[in-house]
């Protein structure tokens, strides 16, 4: 089991590439089901979810092509997936339990051929997740559901869906994804109401209607999608991964150092999150194909942060400024609204020193001095993620265990960062 082991302490200063989106990627690739035309994805980052995601889509019939592996820093793969007969449409246990973004292989599997059978994503470390949202909307289509030994068989009356209004009484990511792919081919017009309005949602309707979909209201709570008989292939480039940005923004602040994102529009990706850094403290200039990132004052500012929907705070955003309020200047006050349990970050951080007092869904931060390396376990992707960063400015060592969490979202993350200055080493012989 690998360990990563950080000396804290210095400064991060220089150019960091930002790859391509997990969370754009992973819907884009399951939108290569609606055709049977080749769909060319570039930018796609090497990551553990999307290695699982390739596995389960070729488990589909999707045959793939890597047309260029990408190179050491930044620039993502380009892969072909051509999907000319759906093989099985079954998604395993055995995968969908890895990954719960799995689940969006239900709503093209069914707009292509009628039906799907799709295991329950089981609970994960931040929360219980459901599908309920997800499979109202299917039967606001014409779908029938049904539950039977942990898995969801869904299937269309005649084979096709048919447009409908899906109205979503609270705002799901993963829902609105799925909904908006299988309203592409249905039998008339489906409305989406109260959709999610991530930048990911954004990249996916835009190569949506790049496959000859009838999208508007991209961006808006409000979707309208004019159903078609067929798509057809395309090419497309998946969007910066906004979250890594962020992630790495806050890395620069709390080493006082200074880095350079390279991507392009960043800070428009990165919309949710600039606004609560800024009041933080940092300092973002844009610069040819990237951002420039500081803290532009002495101490990090307490502030208080809500999570919430894009264009809100990003909850994926939540454990890393929690890091970076453990230094700052009075306190803060943290409100997690989308996760019922998205604080497991907080007995790590306490353990290197960090006053951090939680309340339900609300953590306060009291700013300390600085913070003493330990041994630590991440528990999910994000949590992982801000041991990392607190790892980068704590005393002494720090060694973080069970970093296959890292792998799901941070592509070459010791890389990337011993790149820029930090001194971080990866092992699994590390001493604990
Ligand atoms: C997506 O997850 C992201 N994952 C998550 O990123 C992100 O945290 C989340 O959106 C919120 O922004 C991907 O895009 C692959 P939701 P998703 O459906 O779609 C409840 C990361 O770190 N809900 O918007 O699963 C749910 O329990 C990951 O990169 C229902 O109740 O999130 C949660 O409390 C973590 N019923 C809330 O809604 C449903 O049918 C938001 O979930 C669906 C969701």
């Amino acid at each position: 089991m690998d360990r990563i082991a950080i000396t804290g302490g210095f400064r991060l200063e220089g150019e960091l590439p930002i790859s391509g989106a997990k969370n754009a990627a992973l819907p884009l690739m399951c939108a290569s089901l609606l055709t049977g035309e080749t769909l060319k994805l570039s930018n796609i980052p090497h990551l553990a979810d999307i290695k699982t995601l390739k596995l389960l889509l070729e488990g589909h019939g999707v045959k793939t092509e890597t047309v260029n592996e990408g190179s050491m820093f930044g620039q993502g793969q380009t892969i072909n997936f051509t999907t000319k007969t759906i093989t099985s449409t079954t998604a395993p246990y055995d995968i969908v339990r890895k990954m719960r973004a799995s689940i969006l292989v239900l709503g093209p599997l069914l707009a292509r051929v009628g039906e799907a059978t799709v295991s329950l994503p089981g609970g994960c470390a931040i929360g219980n997740r459901p599908i309920d949202l997800h499979l109202k909307g299917f039967e606001e289509m014409g779908a029938t559901i049904e539950l039977e030994e942990g898995y969801v068989r869904a299937v269309a009356p005649g084979g096709r869906l048919k447009g409908g209004t899906v109205l979503f009484p609270t705002v799901s990511v993963g829902a609105t994804e799925n909904i908006l792919m299988a309203a592409t081919l249905a039998a008339g017009t489906t409305i989406i109401e109260n959709a999610a309005r991530e930048p990911e949602i954004t990249d996916l309707a835009n190569c949506l209607n790049a496959m000859g979909a009838k999208i508007s209201g991209i961006g808006s709570r409000t979707i309208t999608v004019e159903g078609v008989d067929k798509l057809h292939g395309t090419e497309y480039s998946v969007m910066p991964d906004r979250i890594e940005a962020g992630s790495y923004a806050v890395a620069a602040a709390m080493t006082r150092g200074e880095l350079e994102l390279k991507g392009e529009n960043l800070l428009d990706a990165m919309r949710g999150s600039v606004g609560v850094l800024k009041q933080a403290g940092l300092e973002f200039t844009e610069t040819g194909g990237g951002v420039m990132v500081k803290l532009g004052r002495d101490k990090i500012r307490g502030i208080n942060v809500t999570t919430q929907p894009y264009p809100g705070f990003p909850t994926d955003m939540q454990a890393q400024v929690m890091a970076m309020m453990t230094l700052c200047d009075g306190a803060s006050v943290i409100n997690e609204t989308i996760f019922e349990n998205r604080f497991m970050h907080v007995p790590e951080l306490t353990r290197m020193g960090a006053d951090i007092t939680v309340h339900g869904s609300t953590a306060t931060v009291r700013g300390v001095d600085h913070l003493l390396g330990a041994p630590v376990m991440a528990t999910d992707l994000r949590a992982s993620m801000s041991l990392i960063l607190a790892g980068l400015v704590a005393d002494r060592q720090t060694f973080v265990n069970r970093v296959y969490h890292l792998d799901r979202g941070y592509e070459r993350l010791v890389e990337k960062l011993s790149a820029v200055g930090a001194k971080i080493v990866r092992d699994a012989n590390l001493g604990i």
